[in-house]
């Protein structure tokens, strides 16, 4: 059976896309089948790995999701990719316990091959976050280590505890990613402390540093892991995805 995690934040910029495909292709190395779900409108993480949005969003189009998944250039790594339509973000979000667990059910039924999935959600707290809330197993949060960092968390914890309390009595926050790393920066390091001194192991060790490589990326439709194997950043997300194999 698939582990479903969703990788969340209301806040955008932080990092959840980048997250989502450097996880998942790092994974999918590991050995892992890995599936990233694009259930943002925006569609960075279809496009990020190179790949086409579609038109209808493939969890509301009524076909079997196994019939849109797309195979990207690395092997292993799928995208179930998002969709612009608005009408369909519409109808991905309009989402209540039925939906959220026959939601669940169906990737883990219709995909049994798949190892990991990761659901990139958009930047808000609103329905799109909370359905895909109530279908994990697990949620990460990746956070920028910058100043209001800390007061964006409570927020999404806060949804994750209602979610659990509601809909997903499961569910469990699986990670804090610390992004955007500056060791130069003070500012920096006194948010990495601060967010460890609250959330403890919860936060994974590896820091992700800002690196240039990362943001470069998805312009070529590839991870960071290939297309810049030795770069600061392909080395982080490699000892991250080293954690989460670690807990698995
Ligand atoms: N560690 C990093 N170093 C440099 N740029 C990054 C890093 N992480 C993300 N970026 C860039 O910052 C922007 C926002 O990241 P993204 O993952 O899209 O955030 P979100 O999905 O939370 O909105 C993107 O342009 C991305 O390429
Ligand atoms: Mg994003």
């Amino acid at each position: 059976m698939a582990k479903i995690i969703s990788i969340a934040n209301q806040k955008g910029g932080v990092g959840k896309t980048t997250t989502a495909i450097n996880l998942a292709a790092g994974l999918a190395k590991a050995g892992r089948t890995t599936l990233v779900v694009d259930i943002d409108p925006q569609c960075n993480a279809t496009s990020g790995l190179g790949v086409e949005p579609a038109l209808r969003h493939p969890l509301v189009a009524g076909q079997p999701i196994g019939e849109s998944i797309v195979a990207t250039t690395q092997d292993r790594l799928r995208v179930l990719p998002g969709s612009h339509s608005l009408t369909d973000a519409d109808a991905l979000s309009a989402s209540n316990r039925e939906r959220a667990s026959s939601l669940r059910r169906q990737l883990n039924t219709e995909l049994s091959e798949i190892d990991y999935i990761f659901l990139d959600c958009p930047p808000s707290l609103g329905q799109l976050t909370r359905a895909a809330l109530a279908a994990a197993h697990e949620v990460y949060i990746p956070i920028q280590c910058e100043y209001f960092a800390m007061e964006g968390l409570s927020q999404i914890i806060e949804l994750a505890r209602q979610s659990k309390a509601r809909d997903n009595h499961r569910l469990e926050i699986g990670g804090i990613v610390l992004t955007m790393y500056d060791p130069e920066l003070e500012l920096s390091n006194e948010v990495a402390a601060e967010v460890r001194g609250y959330f403890a192991e919860t936060v994974f060790e590896s820091l992700i540093p800002r690196d240039v490589h990362i943001s470069e990326s998805p312009s070529h439709g590839l991870s960071v892991l290939d297309y810049a194997p030795r770069a600061r950043g392909a080395r982080a997300y490699t000892e991250l995805v080293m954690e989460v194999i670690d807990r698995e």
